[in-house]
Protein backbone atom coordinates (compact mmCIF):
# COMPACT_ATOMS: atom_id res chain seq x y z
CA UNK A 1 0.00 0.00 0.00
CA UNK A 2 2.51 2.17 0.72
CA UNK A 3 3.77 2.03 -2.43
CA UNK A 4 0.73 2.67 -4.02
CA UNK A 5 0.71 5.81 -1.99
CA UNK A 6 4.25 7.00 -2.67
CA UNK A 7 3.30 7.08 -6.36
CA UNK A 8 0.93 9.72 -6.26
CA UNK A 9 1.51 12.87 -7.85
CA UNK A 10 0.81 15.75 -5.65
CA UNK A 11 1.27 18.36 -8.00
CA UNK A 12 -0.62 17.58 -10.09
CA UNK A 13 -3.59 16.86 -7.53
CA UNK A 14 -3.36 19.56 -6.14
CA UNK A 15 -4.38 19.81 -2.64
CA UNK A 16 -3.20 21.54 0.68
CA UNK A 17 -2.89 18.90 3.51
CA UNK A 18 -5.14 15.98 2.45
CA UNK A 19 -5.22 14.05 -1.00
CA UNK A 20 -8.23 11.77 -1.38
CA UNK A 21 -8.01 9.22 -4.40
CA UNK A 22 -10.41 6.46 -5.28
CA UNK A 23 -7.65 3.68 -6.06
CA UNK A 24 -8.05 2.61 -9.42
CA UNK A 25 -8.51 -1.26 -9.86
CA UNK A 26 -10.62 -1.39 -7.08
CA UNK A 27 -14.04 0.38 -7.13
CA UNK A 28 -14.62 0.36 -3.21
CA UNK A 29 -11.05 1.35 -2.30
CA UNK A 30 -9.74 4.80 -1.52
CA UNK A 31 -6.97 6.13 0.28
CA UNK A 32 -6.27 9.28 2.19
CA UNK A 33 -2.44 10.79 2.24
CA UNK A 34 -1.26 13.31 4.75
CA UNK A 35 1.40 15.03 3.37
CA UNK A 36 3.94 17.85 5.35
CA UNK A 37 6.42 19.20 2.53
CA UNK A 38 5.38 17.61 -0.34
CA UNK A 39 6.39 14.38 1.76
CA UNK A 40 4.03 11.11 2.40
CA UNK A 41 3.78 11.44 6.52
CA UNK A 42 0.79 9.39 6.85
CA UNK A 43 -2.08 7.46 5.12
CA UNK A 44 -5.59 6.33 5.47
CA UNK A 45 -6.79 2.90 3.20
CA UNK A 46 -10.64 2.12 3.27
CA UNK A 47 -12.86 0.67 1.60
CA UNK A 48 -16.30 2.57 1.41
CA UNK A 49 -18.77 0.08 0.58
CA UNK A 50 -22.13 1.22 -0.08
CA UNK A 51 -22.91 3.30 3.20
CA UNK A 52 -20.17 2.00 5.57
CA UNK A 53 -16.38 2.34 5.85
CA UNK A 54 -14.07 0.22 6.40
CA UNK A 55 -10.53 1.54 7.39
CA UNK A 56 -7.83 -1.54 6.20
CA UNK A 57 -4.98 0.65 7.36
CA UNK A 58 -4.13 3.49 9.12
CA UNK A 59 -0.06 4.87 9.21
CA UNK A 60 1.86 7.56 10.13
CA UNK A 61 5.52 7.00 9.01
CA UNK A 62 8.12 7.57 11.40
CA UNK A 63 9.67 10.40 11.24
CA UNK A 64 6.87 12.07 11.39
CA UNK A 65 4.63 10.25 14.71
CA UNK A 66 3.98 12.08 17.40
CA UNK A 67 2.99 15.14 15.47
CA UNK A 68 -1.09 14.15 15.99
CA UNK A 69 -1.17 12.99 12.48
CA UNK A 70 -3.39 9.69 13.06
CA UNK A 71 -5.92 12.04 14.46
CA UNK A 72 -6.09 14.18 11.56
CA UNK A 73 -6.14 11.92 9.31
CA UNK A 74 -9.38 9.86 11.11
CA UNK A 75 -10.98 13.40 11.77
CA UNK A 76 -10.79 14.00 7.85
CA UNK A 77 -12.32 10.75 6.93
CA UNK A 78 -15.25 11.36 9.85
CA UNK A 79 -15.89 14.83 8.88
CA UNK A 80 -16.05 13.96 4.81
CA UNK A 81 -18.27 10.85 4.92
CA UNK A 82 -21.42 10.21 6.05
CA UNK A 83 -21.31 6.72 7.24
CA UNK A 84 -20.23 4.43 9.79
CA UNK A 85 -16.72 3.68 9.92
CA UNK A 86 -15.52 0.10 11.53
CA UNK A 87 -11.69 -0.98 11.75
CA UNK A 88 -9.67 -3.77 13.61
CA UNK A 89 -6.65 -2.88 15.78
CA UNK A 90 -4.55 -5.25 18.12
CA UNK A 91 -5.63 -5.69 21.71
CA UNK A 92 -1.92 -4.90 22.80
CA UNK A 93 -1.87 -1.18 21.13
CA UNK A 94 -3.52 0.91 23.97
CA UNK A 95 -2.31 4.33 22.00
CA UNK A 96 -4.35 3.64 18.63
CA UNK A 97 -6.80 2.35 21.05
CA UNK A 98 -7.30 5.71 23.16
CA UNK A 99 -7.22 7.35 19.96
CA UNK A 100 -10.19 5.65 18.26
CA UNK A 101 -12.28 5.89 21.33
CA UNK A 102 -11.39 9.58 21.40
CA UNK A 103 -13.49 9.79 18.03
CA UNK A 104 -16.32 7.99 19.88
CA UNK A 105 -15.49 4.03 18.30
CA UNK A 106 -16.79 2.09 20.72
CA UNK A 107 -15.79 -2.05 20.38
CA UNK A 108 -17.94 -4.36 19.13
CA UNK A 109 -16.54 -7.61 19.07
CA UNK A 110 -13.09 -9.35 19.86
CA UNK A 111 -11.57 -11.43 16.38
CA UNK A 112 -9.47 -14.52 18.37
CA UNK A 113 -6.41 -14.39 17.55
CA UNK A 114 -6.38 -11.90 14.52
CA UNK A 115 -2.94 -10.47 14.78
CA UNK A 116 -0.24 -13.50 14.75
CA UNK A 117 -2.12 -15.51 17.73
CA UNK A 118 -3.00 -11.78 19.37
CA UNK A 119 -6.50 -11.25 19.85
CA UNK A 120 -7.87 -8.01 17.59
CA UNK A 121 -10.76 -6.02 18.63
CA UNK A 122 -13.43 -4.75 16.13
CA UNK A 123 -14.47 -1.36 16.81
CA UNK A 124 -16.92 0.59 14.98
CA UNK A 125 -17.88 4.04 14.76
CA UNK A 126 -21.73 5.31 14.15
CA UNK A 127 -22.26 7.79 11.74
CA UNK A 128 -23.47 11.11 14.21
CA UNK A 129 -26.35 13.09 12.35
CA UNK A 130 -25.40 16.72 12.75
CA UNK A 131 -26.58 19.92 11.20
CA UNK A 132 -24.64 20.10 8.15
CA UNK A 133 -24.23 23.74 6.22
CA UNK A 134 -23.61 23.46 2.54
CA UNK A 135 -22.79 26.30 0.80
CA UNK A 136 -24.31 26.31 -2.79
CA UNK A 137 -22.71 27.98 -6.21
CA UNK A 138 -24.20 28.03 -9.32
CA UNK A 139 -23.43 29.61 -12.53
CA UNK A 140 -24.92 27.37 -15.32
CA UNK A 141 -26.17 30.38 -17.25
CA UNK A 142 -26.70 34.01 -16.47
CA UNK A 143 -26.94 33.80 -12.93
CA UNK A 144 -24.09 34.03 -10.53
CA UNK A 145 -25.22 32.75 -7.05
CA UNK A 146 -24.15 31.52 -3.73
CA UNK A 147 -26.24 30.11 -1.19
CA UNK A 148 -25.94 28.60 2.53
CA UNK A 149 -28.93 25.65 3.41
CA UNK A 150 -28.38 23.44 6.79
CA UNK A 151 -29.50 19.83 6.00
CA UNK A 152 -30.64 20.35 2.98
CA UNK A 153 -34.00 22.40 3.85
CA UNK A 154 -33.62 25.58 5.82
CA UNK A 155 -32.14 28.60 3.36
CA UNK A 156 -29.67 30.38 5.78
CA UNK A 157 -28.62 33.16 3.31
CA UNK A 158 -29.22 33.33 -0.62
CA UNK A 159 -27.59 36.33 -3.32
CA UNK A 160 -28.13 36.31 -6.81
CA UNK A 161 -26.53 38.30 -9.12
CA UNK A 162 -28.64 38.51 -12.59
CA UNK A 163 -27.13 39.48 -15.88
CA UNK A 164 -30.80 40.08 -17.38
CA UNK A 165 -30.34 43.65 -17.81
CA UNK A 166 -26.89 42.98 -19.41
CA UNK A 167 -28.15 40.36 -21.98
CA UNK A 168 -31.76 41.64 -22.24
CA UNK A 169 -29.87 44.44 -25.30
CA UNK A 170 -28.95 41.00 -27.07
CA UNK A 171 -32.97 39.36 -26.68
CA UNK A 172 -31.09 36.67 -24.78
CA UNK A 173 -27.75 35.20 -23.75
CA UNK A 174 -24.99 35.90 -24.81
CA UNK A 175 -22.20 32.93 -23.47
CA UNK A 176 -18.89 35.08 -23.65
CA UNK A 177 -20.91 37.93 -22.04
CA UNK A 178 -22.04 35.59 -19.19
CA UNK A 179 -18.89 34.27 -18.63
CA UNK A 180 -16.76 37.55 -18.07
CA UNK A 181 -19.22 38.31 -15.70
CA UNK A 182 -19.53 35.50 -14.09
CA UNK A 183 -15.87 35.97 -13.25
CA UNK A 184 -16.71 39.62 -12.17
CA UNK A 185 -19.00 38.39 -9.67
CA UNK A 186 -18.46 35.26 -8.32
CA UNK A 187 -16.10 36.46 -5.40
CA UNK A 188 -18.32 39.25 -4.32
CA UNK A 189 -21.67 37.34 -4.61
CA UNK A 190 -19.72 34.32 -2.25
CA UNK A 191 -18.41 36.95 0.05
CA UNK A 192 -21.61 38.41 0.40
CA UNK A 193 -23.18 35.32 1.05
CA UNK A 194 -21.48 34.23 4.10
CA UNK A 195 -21.77 37.79 5.24
CA UNK A 196 -25.15 37.66 5.26
CA UNK A 197 -25.32 34.48 7.14
CA UNK A 198 -22.59 35.98 9.20
CA UNK A 199 -20.69 33.06 8.80
CA UNK A 200 -17.38 31.84 7.94
CA UNK A 201 -16.02 29.13 5.99
CA UNK A 202 -14.88 27.44 9.15
CA UNK A 203 -18.55 26.99 10.06
CA UNK A 204 -19.26 25.08 5.89
CA UNK A 205 -19.55 21.48 5.95
CA UNK A 206 -19.33 20.99 2.52
CA UNK A 207 -19.26 23.01 -1.05
CA UNK A 208 -22.09 22.18 -3.61
CA UNK A 209 -21.64 23.34 -7.65
CA UNK A 210 -23.74 22.89 -10.57
CA UNK A 211 -21.01 20.99 -12.69
CA UNK A 212 -23.85 20.58 -15.78
CA UNK A 213 -25.76 20.82 -17.80
CA UNK A 214 -25.39 24.68 -18.82
CA UNK A 215 -23.26 27.29 -20.60
CA UNK A 216 -19.42 25.62 -20.90
CA UNK A 217 -17.80 29.25 -19.95
CA UNK A 218 -20.26 30.05 -17.03
CA UNK A 219 -20.42 26.27 -15.58
CA UNK A 220 -16.21 26.31 -15.27
CA UNK A 221 -16.53 29.51 -13.55
CA UNK A 222 -18.57 28.03 -10.52
CA UNK A 223 -16.48 24.74 -10.63
CA UNK A 224 -13.47 26.75 -10.51
CA UNK A 225 -14.45 28.68 -7.68
CA UNK A 226 -16.24 25.79 -5.80
CA UNK A 227 -12.96 23.71 -6.39
CA UNK A 228 -10.90 26.65 -4.96
CA UNK A 229 -12.55 26.67 -1.69
CA UNK A 230 -12.33 23.16 -1.46
CA UNK A 231 -8.56 22.88 -2.14
CA UNK A 232 -8.30 26.04 0.67
CA UNK A 233 -10.53 24.75 3.36
CA UNK A 234 -10.51 21.04 2.92
CA UNK A 235 -14.17 20.62 2.68
CA UNK A 236 -15.69 17.74 0.60
CA UNK A 237 -16.66 19.26 -3.08
CA UNK A 238 -20.42 17.63 -4.24
CA UNK A 239 -21.14 17.75 -7.78
CA UNK A 240 -24.88 18.86 -8.39
CA UNK A 241 -26.82 18.42 -11.65
CA UNK A 242 -28.68 21.21 -12.14
CA UNK A 243 -31.97 19.23 -12.83
CA UNK A 244 -31.62 17.75 -9.56
CA UNK A 245 -31.23 21.32 -8.02
CA UNK A 246 -34.04 22.56 -9.97
CA UNK A 247 -35.85 19.77 -8.21
CA UNK A 248 -34.36 20.11 -4.81
CA UNK A 249 -36.11 23.76 -4.61
CA UNK A 250 -38.47 21.74 -3.07
CA UNK A 251 -36.84 20.29 -0.14
CA UNK A 252 -36.69 24.31 0.82
CA UNK A 253 -40.58 24.36 0.51
CA UNK A 254 -41.61 21.34 2.41
CA UNK A 255 -40.50 17.74 3.08
CA UNK A 256 -40.12 15.77 -0.28
CA UNK A 257 -42.27 11.84 0.06
CA UNK A 258 -41.63 9.05 -2.24
CA UNK A 259 -42.35 8.08 -4.75
CA UNK A 260 -42.94 11.33 -6.42
CA UNK A 261 -43.15 12.81 -9.95
CA UNK A 262 -40.90 15.64 -10.79
CA UNK A 263 -42.54 17.97 -13.62
CA UNK A 264 -39.31 19.60 -15.04
CA UNK A 265 -39.98 23.10 -16.93
CA UNK A 266 -36.97 25.39 -17.60
CA UNK A 267 -35.96 27.53 -20.22
CA UNK A 268 -33.65 24.11 -21.32
CA UNK A 269 -35.85 21.10 -20.49
CA UNK A 270 -39.19 19.88 -20.18
CA UNK A 271 -38.94 16.19 -18.26
CA UNK A 272 -40.87 14.03 -16.34
CA UNK A 273 -38.75 12.37 -13.58
CA UNK A 274 -40.00 9.46 -11.60
CA UNK A 275 -37.97 9.39 -7.98
CA UNK A 276 -38.42 6.69 -5.71
CA UNK A 277 -36.04 8.04 -2.91
CA UNK A 278 -33.55 10.89 -2.51
CA UNK A 279 -31.17 10.92 -5.44
CA UNK A 280 -32.97 7.94 -6.84
CA UNK A 281 -34.51 9.32 -10.58
CA UNK A 282 -35.80 7.76 -13.22
CA UNK A 283 -36.84 9.61 -16.78
CA UNK A 284 -40.14 8.44 -18.17
CA UNK A 285 -40.13 11.45 -20.82
CA UNK A 286 -38.69 14.82 -21.95
CA UNK A 287 -38.88 16.97 -24.83
CA UNK A 288 -38.20 15.86 -28.31
CA UNK A 289 -37.11 19.25 -29.57
CA UNK A 290 -37.36 22.47 -27.82
CA UNK A 291 -37.88 23.41 -23.95
CA UNK A 292 -40.99 24.59 -23.15
CA UNK A 293 -39.39 27.72 -21.38
CA UNK A 294 -37.57 28.33 -24.48
CA UNK A 295 -40.58 28.13 -26.53
CA UNK A 296 -42.39 30.83 -23.90
CA UNK A 297 -38.90 33.18 -25.14
CA UNK A 298 -39.47 32.67 -28.71
CA UNK A 299 -43.07 33.72 -28.76
CA UNK A 300 -42.28 36.89 -26.45
CA UNK A 301 -39.98 37.83 -28.96
CA UNK A 302 -42.54 37.70 -31.47
CA UNK A 303 -44.84 39.44 -29.94
CA UNK A 304 -42.15 41.92 -29.25
CA UNK A 305 -41.56 41.40 -25.45
CA UNK A 306 -38.47 41.74 -24.14
CA UNK A 307 -36.18 39.01 -22.87
CA UNK A 308 -37.22 36.90 -20.52
CA UNK A 309 -40.25 36.93 -21.62
CA UNK A 310 -41.47 33.86 -20.31
CA UNK A 311 -43.19 35.60 -17.52
CA UNK A 312 -44.28 39.06 -19.96
CA UNK A 313 -46.10 36.12 -22.13
CA UNK A 314 -47.35 35.07 -18.56
CA UNK A 315 -49.24 38.43 -17.27
CA UNK A 316 -50.30 39.30 -21.09
CA UNK A 317 -52.24 35.22 -21.30
CA UNK A 318 -54.29 36.88 -18.27
CA UNK A 319 -55.39 39.96 -19.73
CA UNK A 320 -56.28 38.29 -22.92
CA UNK A 321 -58.69 35.66 -24.59
CA UNK A 322 -58.36 32.43 -26.00
CA UNK A 323 -59.15 33.38 -29.71
CA UNK A 324 -56.09 31.83 -32.52
CA UNK A 325 -56.43 28.44 -33.12
CA UNK A 326 -52.75 26.59 -32.08
CA UNK A 327 -51.78 23.12 -33.07
CA UNK A 328 -51.69 20.69 -30.06
CA UNK A 329 -47.97 19.85 -29.97
CA UNK A 330 -48.29 15.65 -29.51
CA UNK A 331 -50.96 13.17 -29.88
CA UNK A 332 -49.36 10.37 -28.15
CA UNK A 333 -49.53 7.60 -25.69
CA UNK A 334 -45.89 8.64 -24.45
CA UNK A 335 -44.62 11.36 -21.82
CA UNK A 336 -42.72 12.99 -24.11
CA UNK A 337 -43.37 16.55 -25.51
CA UNK A 338 -42.95 18.55 -28.82
CA UNK A 339 -43.03 22.47 -28.28
CA UNK A 340 -41.28 23.47 -31.85
CA UNK A 341 -44.53 22.81 -33.52
CA UNK A 342 -46.39 24.77 -31.22
CA UNK A 343 -43.45 27.63 -31.66
CA UNK A 344 -43.25 27.22 -35.60
CA UNK A 345 -47.23 28.13 -35.58
CA UNK A 346 -47.03 30.80 -33.51
CA UNK A 347 -44.54 32.42 -35.55
CA UNK A 348 -46.13 32.00 -38.98
CA UNK A 349 -49.24 33.17 -37.42
CA UNK A 350 -47.78 36.31 -36.48
CA UNK A 351 -45.99 36.93 -40.02
CA UNK A 352 -49.14 36.30 -41.90
CA UNK A 353 -50.84 38.64 -40.13
CA UNK A 354 -48.35 41.44 -40.79
CA UNK A 355 -48.24 40.11 -44.33
CA UNK A 356 -52.30 40.81 -44.36
CA UNK A 357 -51.94 44.18 -42.75
CA UNK A 358 -53.87 42.97 -39.41
CA UNK A 359 -52.55 43.50 -36.44
CA UNK A 360 -51.45 41.04 -33.57
CA UNK A 361 -54.16 40.80 -30.70
CA UNK A 362 -50.78 40.17 -28.11
CA UNK A 363 -52.57 39.75 -25.44
CA UNK A 364 -55.05 36.81 -27.38
CA UNK A 365 -52.13 35.47 -28.80
CA UNK A 366 -50.60 35.16 -25.92
CA UNK A 367 -53.63 33.65 -24.15
CA UNK A 368 -54.20 30.93 -26.79
CA UNK A 369 -50.85 30.20 -26.94
CA UNK A 370 -50.31 29.73 -22.88
CA UNK A 371 -53.48 27.30 -22.87
CA UNK A 372 -52.40 24.67 -25.57
CA UNK A 373 -48.99 24.61 -23.88
CA UNK A 374 -50.18 24.68 -20.36
CA UNK A 375 -52.63 21.88 -21.28
CA UNK A 376 -50.19 19.75 -23.45
CA UNK A 377 -48.03 19.93 -20.17
CA UNK A 378 -50.98 19.11 -17.81
CA UNK A 379 -52.36 16.14 -19.80
CA UNK A 380 -49.00 14.42 -19.75
CA UNK A 381 -48.61 15.13 -16.13
CA UNK A 382 -52.07 13.50 -15.41
CA UNK A 383 -50.76 10.59 -17.56
CA UNK A 384 -47.79 9.76 -15.81
CA UNK A 385 -49.58 9.86 -12.02
CA UNK A 386 -52.55 7.74 -13.15
CA UNK A 387 -50.02 5.39 -14.73
CA UNK A 388 -47.42 5.16 -12.14
CA UNK A 389 -49.54 5.23 -9.23
CA UNK A 390 -47.77 8.24 -7.75
CA UNK A 391 -49.36 10.41 -5.21
CA UNK A 392 -46.62 13.18 -4.73
CA UNK A 393 -45.77 15.71 -7.57
CA UNK A 394 -43.42 18.20 -7.44
CA UNK A 395 -42.56 21.63 -9.89
CA UNK A 396 -39.57 22.60 -10.81
CA UNK A 397 -38.04 24.92 -13.17
CA UNK A 398 -38.28 28.48 -14.49
CA UNK A 399 -41.52 27.46 -15.65
CA UNK A 400 -42.98 26.49 -12.65
CA UNK A 401 -43.45 30.43 -11.75
CA UNK A 402 -46.55 30.41 -14.49
CA UNK A 403 -49.25 31.22 -12.99
CA UNK A 404 -51.76 29.48 -15.90
CA UNK A 405 -49.84 26.24 -15.07
CA UNK A 406 -49.99 26.63 -11.40
CA UNK A 407 -53.50 27.12 -11.82
CA UNK A 408 -53.94 24.23 -14.04
CA UNK A 409 -51.85 21.77 -11.84
CA UNK A 410 -53.62 22.78 -8.71
CA UNK A 411 -57.02 21.71 -10.27
CA UNK A 412 -55.77 18.71 -11.43
CA UNK A 413 -53.98 17.38 -8.58
CA UNK A 414 -56.88 18.22 -6.59
CA UNK A 415 -59.15 15.80 -9.25
CA UNK A 416 -56.38 13.17 -8.88
CA UNK A 417 -56.21 13.76 -5.06
CA UNK A 418 -52.39 14.31 -5.32
CA UNK A 419 -49.75 16.42 -2.88
CA UNK A 420 -48.82 18.85 -5.07
CA UNK A 421 -45.73 21.47 -4.23
CA UNK A 422 -44.16 24.53 -6.38
CA UNK A 423 -41.27 25.92 -5.40
CA UNK A 424 -41.06 29.39 -3.64
CA UNK A 425 -41.31 31.95 -6.98
CA UNK A 426 -38.03 33.51 -6.40
CA UNK A 427 -36.49 30.03 -6.73
CA UNK A 428 -38.16 28.89 -9.63
CA UNK A 429 -35.61 30.59 -12.12
CA UNK A 430 -31.63 29.29 -11.39
CA UNK A 431 -30.51 30.03 -8.02
CA UNK A 432 -27.84 28.17 -5.37
CA UNK A 433 -30.19 27.47 -2.78
CA UNK A 434 -31.39 24.66 -5.07
CA UNK A 435 -28.32 23.20 -5.12
CA UNK A 436 -27.02 23.64 -1.65
CA UNK A 437 -30.24 21.68 -0.67
CA UNK A 438 -29.45 18.92 -3.83
CA UNK A 439 -26.01 19.09 -2.42
CA UNK A 440 -26.99 17.75 0.96
CA UNK A 441 -28.84 14.52 -0.57
CA UNK A 442 -26.40 14.31 -3.08
CA UNK A 443 -23.59 14.00 -0.34
CA UNK A 444 -25.41 11.33 1.45
CA UNK A 445 -25.66 9.81 -1.15
CA UNK A 446 -22.15 9.29 -1.35
CA UNK A 447 -21.58 11.56 -4.32
CA UNK A 448 -18.62 13.39 -4.19
CA UNK A 449 -16.38 14.93 -6.63
CA UNK A 450 -12.19 15.77 -6.54
CA UNK A 451 -10.28 18.24 -7.54
CA UNK A 452 -10.43 17.13 -11.25
CA UNK A 453 -14.03 18.04 -11.48
CA UNK A 454 -15.08 19.39 -14.86
CA UNK A 455 -18.00 21.51 -16.29
CA UNK A 456 -20.26 19.55 -18.42
CA UNK A 457 -22.20 21.61 -20.79
CA UNK A 458 -24.66 18.47 -22.04
CA UNK A 459 -25.38 15.75 -19.40
CA UNK A 460 -27.90 13.78 -18.70
CA UNK A 461 -29.60 13.67 -14.91
CA UNK A 462 -30.51 10.21 -15.34
O1 LIG B 1 -34.93 27.32 -14.83
P1 LIG B 1 -34.52 28.54 -15.53
O2 LIG B 1 -34.11 29.73 -14.72
O3 LIG B 1 -33.33 28.27 -16.50
C1 LIG B 1 -33.00 27.03 -17.03
O4 LIG B 1 -32.48 26.17 -16.29
O5 LIG B 1 -33.31 26.86 -18.22
O6 LIG B 1 -35.72 28.90 -16.49
C2 LIG B 1 -35.75 30.06 -17.24
C3 LIG B 1 -36.93 29.97 -18.16
C4 LIG B 1 -36.95 31.09 -19.18
O7 LIG B 1 -37.20 30.50 -20.42
C5 LIG B 1 -38.10 31.95 -18.71
O8 LIG B 1 -38.72 32.65 -19.76
C6 LIG B 1 -39.02 30.92 -18.10
O9 LIG B 1 -38.15 30.07 -17.41
N1 LIG B 1 -40.00 31.53 -17.19
C7 LIG B 1 -41.33 31.52 -17.41
C8 LIG B 1 -41.93 32.22 -16.32
N2 LIG B 1 -40.94 32.61 -15.49
C9 LIG B 1 -39.76 32.17 -16.02
N3 LIG B 1 -42.06 31.00 -18.40
C10 LIG B 1 -43.38 31.14 -18.36
N4 LIG B 1 -44.03 31.81 -17.36
C11 LIG B 1 -43.35 32.34 -16.35
N5 LIG B 1 -44.00 32.99 -15.37
ZN1 LIG C 1 -32.27 26.36 -14.53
Amino acid sequence: MLEEVQKVEFNKILSTEFVDKEISNNPFAHFVVYKLNDCVAGFVYYSLIYDRIEINQIEVLCDFRGQGIGSKLLKYIIDTNPYGITLEVNKNNKEAIGLYKKFNFKTVAIRRGYYDGVDGLLMERKYEVKDMYILGIESSCDETSCSIVKDGSKEIATVISSQIDIHKDYGGVVPEIASRNHVKNITIVIEQCLNDAEMSMDDIDAIAVTYGPGLIGSLLVGVEAAKTLSFIFNKPLIPVHHIAGHIYANSLVKEMNFPLLALVVSGGHTELVKMLGHYKFEKLGGTLDDAVGECYDKVARVIGLEYPGGPKVDVLAHKGKVTYKLPVPLKDDSYNFSFSGLKSAVINLAHNEKQRGCIIRKEDLAASFQKVAVEEIVSKTKKALENEEVKNLVVAGGVAANKGLREELLKMAKDLDIDVSFPDMKYCTDNAAMIAAAGYYAYLDGRKADLSLNSQSTDKLC
